[in-house]
C-alpha cells in the first residue's frame, strides 16, 4: 500500500565509463573525523555501510588538496601524502567490496579557511583578492603563480584518485570555497584576466578542469559541483539568467567536465524567474551533461548551515513521488541525497521496498556521530 513507484529512481544508467545500479548519489558531506588527517577503518566502515546499503554512487566528503592553505576543519582528510592516501585506498577497496562506486571531493577552503588549522596552522586563508573574513582576519589575494599551484595540487590529486582506483572525481567548486570565490563577482573583484567578466571569473575554474583532465586522461569522471548558494548568503548568485549561468557552464564542459552537479537546498525550486525549471534542468539543457541533483529529498527542512551550530533539527520524512517523476520527465540523471543517509545508511534499500516506516530519520545524534 505505502510503496511508491521508483522505478527511474532504481534503474541502471552508463554516463561514460561511469555504469550505476541506480539513481542514488551519496552528497559530500564533512565528518571531521579522520585522525591526522587519515581515513581510518571507521571512515572506510561509514562510506561501505553506505553502499550496502543500496547508494548506487559516493561522493567522499571534502578532501584538501596538497596546498598549504587547502584545510579549513580539524579532523578533515588530506588528499596527500603516503598515509592519507594508503586510507583512502582502503575506502575505495571497502566501498567496492560493498558493491559500491566512489569519487573523491577535492577541495580547496579559500577564504573559509581558518587560521589555525592543521597541517599548517601558521598559513593565512586566500583568495581571489585580498579581504578580511568576518571577524576581521585578513585573506590574503593570490597571485598567479598561488593560483597556478593550486591548479597542480588538484591536478596531482586527481591523478592519485585513478591511481588509488576511485571511479572518478569530484572537483568542489561550489559553498564559498576558493573555486567558488573565483565565480561569485561579488568576491572576485580582480582586475586580470581572472575577474570581473564572467568569462574571466571561470578561468580559474577551466584551468583547474583542464588541468585535471590532462592528468587522468579521456575515460575518468570528472564531475564539478557548483552553488549558486554561498555560507552566511543563501540568495547569493553566481549567475542571474540562463545566459550567464550557459557563460560558466560551456568552458567548464569544454574544458573536460563529464557531470555537473548543481548544489541547491531543494532540488525541484525554478533557478530562475519567469521559468519553472531548476537548477539541475537548467544544467542539462545548457550543457546537454548528465546532471546529479540534490536538496532535501526525503527531508522536508532545507538544510541549514545552523544545525552545525546546534540548532534544531526537523527530521520530517518528505514523498519520494516528485524526485521520481523529475527523474522520469528527464529533468537530471542522478539524486544526491546527504542527511537522509546520515540518519539511515539503508535509506536506498529501504526506499526501494517502500519500508518507509523503518526509515531511521536524520537527527542530531546521527549529525555527530560516524554510524
Ligand atoms: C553534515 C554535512 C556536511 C556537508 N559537507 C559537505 C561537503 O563536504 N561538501 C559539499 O559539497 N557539501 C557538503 N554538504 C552539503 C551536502 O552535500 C548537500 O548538498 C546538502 O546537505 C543538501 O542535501 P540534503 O538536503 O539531502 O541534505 C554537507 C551537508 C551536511 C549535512
Amino acid at each position: 500500500m505505502n510503496h511508491p513507484d521508483t522505478t527511474t529512481l532504481f534503474s541502471p544508467i552508463t554516463l561514460g565509463t561511469l555504469s550505476l545500479p541506480n539513481r542514488v548519489v551519496m552528497a559530500p558531506m564533512t565528518r571531521m573525523a579522520c585522525e591526522q588527517h587519515i581515513p581510518g577503518e571507521a571512515n572506510a566502515a561509514y562510506y561501505a555501510r553506505r553502499a550496502a546499503g543500496g547508494v548506487g554512487l559516493i561522493i567522499t566528503e571534502c578532501t584538501f588538496v596538497d596546498h598549504p592553505a587547502a584545510n579549513a576543519y580539524p579532523g578533515a582528510p588530506a588528499f596527500y601524502g603516503d598515509a592519507a592516501l594508503a586510507g583512502w585506498r582502503k575506502v575505495v577497496e571497502a566501498v567496492h567490496a560493498a558493491g559500491g562506486r566512489i569519487l573523491p571531493q577535492l577541495w580547496h577552503a579559500g577564504p573559509m579557511r581558518t587560521p589555525g588549522v592543521p597541517p599548517h596552522p601558521a598559513e593565512p586563508a586566500v583568495g581571489p583578492v585580498a579581504t578580511q573574513q568576518e571577524d576581521g582576519t585578513a585573506v590574503v589575494g593570490m597571485s598567479r603563480k598561488d593560483m597556478e599551484a593550486v591548479v597542480q595540487a588538484f591536478a596531482q590529486a586527481a591523478g592519485d584518485a585513478r591511481s588509488l582506483g576511485f571511479d572518478g572525481m569530484e572537483i568542489h567548486g561550489a559553498h564559498s570555497f576558493l573555486i567558488d570565490q573565483f565565480l561569485w563577482a561579488e568576491s572576485n573583484r580582480r582586475g586580470d584576466t581572472y575577474g570581473g567578466a564572467v568569462e574571466n571569473r571561470v578561468r580559474f575554474a577551466v584551468d583547474i578542469v583542464s588541468a585535471v583532465r590532462a592528468a587522468v586522461g579521456p575515460d575518468f569522471p570528472i564531475v564539478f559541483r557548483y552553488s549558486q548558494w554561498k555560507q552566511g548568503d543563501y540568495a547569493a548568485r553566481i549567475a542571474h539568467s540562463p545566459a550567464e549561468l550557459e557563460a560558466i557552464l560551456l568552458p567548464l564542459a569544454a574544458a573536460g567536465v563529464d557531470i555537473f552537479h548543481p548544489s541547491t537546498r531543494r532540488f525541484w525550486e525554478p533557478a530562475f524567474e519567469d521559468s519553472p525549471l531548476s537548477l539541475a534542468a537548467w544544467t542539462r539543457r545548457l550543457t546537454g551533461k548528465p546532471v546529479i541533483a540534490v536538496g532535501s529529498v526525503g527531508i522536508d527542512q532545507p538544510l541549514d548551515l545552523a544545525i552545525f551550530e546546534g540548532a534544531s533539527i526537523s527530521n520530517q520524512p518528505t514523498p519520494i513521488t516528485t524526485l521520481e517523476a523529475a527523474l522520469a520527465r528527464g529533468e537530471f540523471d542522478l539524486v544526491a541525497v546527504g542527511r537522509a543517509l546520515l540518519g539511515d545508511a539503508a535509506w536506498a534499500n529501504k526506499i526501494r521496498a517502500g519500508q518507509l516506516d523503518a526509515i531511521h530519520p536524520f537527527s542530531s545524534e546521527a549529525l555527530a556521530q560516524l554510524a
